[in-house]
């Protein structure tokens, strides 16, 4: 049963999690967090890595705003090794909101400062610098770069995503000379990132954007569709051309999926007759793929954060709107998203992954983050949600040997509800003075232009197919 996070001293969840029959393991010993992580010609001078978490709220340039300025600026105040920046598009069609960040030849500049200001705040604070990765995306299927109204840009037809994304019923893929016409501007978006001083970018290929969904694009003609090969082309050619155009030095990084939860022929890594278990054949041949065409820097994730199973990406207590209850509990989700992590690091061998699902855990994340680096089963242990709640986790278990529970993320799903709502988001309940009043005032304006979030009952997907 899904339940409340409910657990003072780490004796209680260890319990819970045997009571559940999970392997989850806790560590005391918290050396592991301190190691420096080798990425490619890098080193991240800890283990501990802030997930790329969208804030909704650059300039309409895709410049950062002073939210913006003030998010990395904690960030870099919180002792992580490495911070993997949140999703910037690589032009103006592919953006999810109309504020989503957006790196370009008229705003390298503030992109260079922010960078250079944040970089030099660690360095005096801690005599190091934290490693930098720009995260890439097209929005696919998600894409609303103006206003309310979304503008799908669909690498194929779904009949489960399309009524509910905007796709009109006449609506065509885009073509396989759009995509390919991409490749260029990635490598141009990868280049303006070097020059803004970033350590890297990463080819975003999760959360069912683009190059995700392509990855499941079963029933996508020509020659990015279909086979293996073929749905996972643009993907391993970007991430070669990027490495090409950038250099040795710099680092080609991937977030990907390796599983949709979604049903064949329509998700990529389960199983052809049942979308909830997990098939790790094709996922397995990715990591290869990917440490081939040149990626130093992994970063698995799963599910679609905006359909009714979240709990696939990022396990949590209360739902946002239209949610249903999930049909697990969270150390399950959690216990799934940590085995993912392991495969992918086991596959990778010397590449590094950071691992993800750790924010529902509070103040029990560093033993459990040390326990999965002490086992390899992750490089990095990356903080989506907590990053925004407690920017310095990573400060105070360095400082104190401790998370502190008071500081720590509930896991409400408000900061997603924002973000459903069109608003700039952060975290409402540990930042409130700042992102009360926002949450409060993009609800105001949600229901008032009659945006809905229908209660989705608990069906399973082969009920609605
Ligand atoms: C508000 C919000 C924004 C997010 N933005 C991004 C993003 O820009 N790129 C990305 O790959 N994942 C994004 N994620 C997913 C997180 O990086 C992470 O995978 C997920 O929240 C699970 O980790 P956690 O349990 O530590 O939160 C976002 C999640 C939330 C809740
Ligand atoms: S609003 Fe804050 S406490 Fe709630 S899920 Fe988001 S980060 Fe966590």
């Amino acid at each position: 049963m899904h339940e409340k996070f409910n657990f003072n001293v780490l004796e209680e969840i260890r319990e819970k999690t045997k009571a559940l029959g999970l392997s989850l393991e806790f560590s005391e010993d918290l050396s592991p967090l301190r190691k420096e992580v080798r990425i490619r010609h890098k080193t991240a001078p800890n283990s501990f890595a802030a997930l790329p978490m969208e804030g909704c709220d650059s300039n309409p340039d895709g410049s950062p705003s002073e939210l913006v300025k003030r998010r990395y600026a904690r960030l870099a105040a919180g002792a992580y090794g490495l911070i993997w920046w949140e999703a910037s598009a690589i032009m103006q069609e592919a953006r999810a909101n109309e504020l989503q960040m957006m790196l370009t030849g008229q705003n390298l500049p503030q992109f260079a400062v922010l960078v250079a200001e944040t970089k030099t705040l660690c360095k005096n604070n801690f005599g190091y610098e934290p490693v930098y990765v720009l995260q890439l995306t097209h929005s696919g299927r998600y894409s609303r770069p103006e206003g309310h109204k979304p503008h799908p840009l669909i690498p194929q037809r779904d009949p489960i995503l399309d009524p509910l994304t905007g796709v009109n019923t006449g609506a065509v893929p885009v073509s396989d000379e759009y995509l390919e016409s991409l490749v260029p501007v990635y490598i141009a978006s990868a280049r303006l990132a070097q020059e803004a001083g970033f350590d890297g970018v990463d080819i975003k290929a999760c959360h069912r954007y683009l190059l995700s969904e392509l990855l499941a694009g079963h029933t996508r003609e020509g020659k990015y569709g279909g086979s293996y090969e073929n749905r996972t082309r643009l993907l391993l050619n970007i991430i070669k051309e990027v490495r090409r155009a950038c250099g040795d030095d710099f680092i080609v990084a991937c977030r990907f999926n390796v599983f949709d939860a979604h049903p064949y022929p329509y998700g990529f890594g389960q199983d052809k007759d049942d979308f909830l278990t997990f098939d790790p054949v094709e996922p397995e041949r990715l990591v290869r793929d990917l440490c081939a065409a040149g990626a130093g820097l992994l970063s698995n994730s799963a599910g679609n954060p905006y359909y009714i199973y979240p709990q696939v990406t990022r396990p949590f207590d209360t739902s946002s709107m239209g949610i249903p209850v999930p049909e697990e509990h969270q150390l399950e989700s959690i216990e799934r998203l940590f085995a993912f992590t392991g495969l992918v690091q086991k596959t990778a061998g010397p590449v590094p992954v950071v691992g993800n699902g750790y924010s529902w855990l509070r103040q029990f994340i560093p033993q459990a983050g040390a326990a999965n680096l002490a086992a390899k089963r992750c490089s990095f242990v990356g903080l989506g949600r907590s990053s925004f709640a407690y920017p310095d986790l990573p400060l105070d278990v360095f400082k104190t040997g401790t998370a502190k529970k008071e500081k720590c993320c509930v896991a409400c799903s408000k900061c997603t509800q924002i973000m459903r709502d069109h608003g700039r988001t952060g975290c409402v309940i540990r930042d409130s003075e700042v992102y009360a009043p926002i949450y409060k005032e993009a609800r105001r304006r949600a229901e008032e232009r009659g945006q809905r979030h229908e209660a989705s009952p608990p069906v399973r997907y082969s009920a609605v197919i």
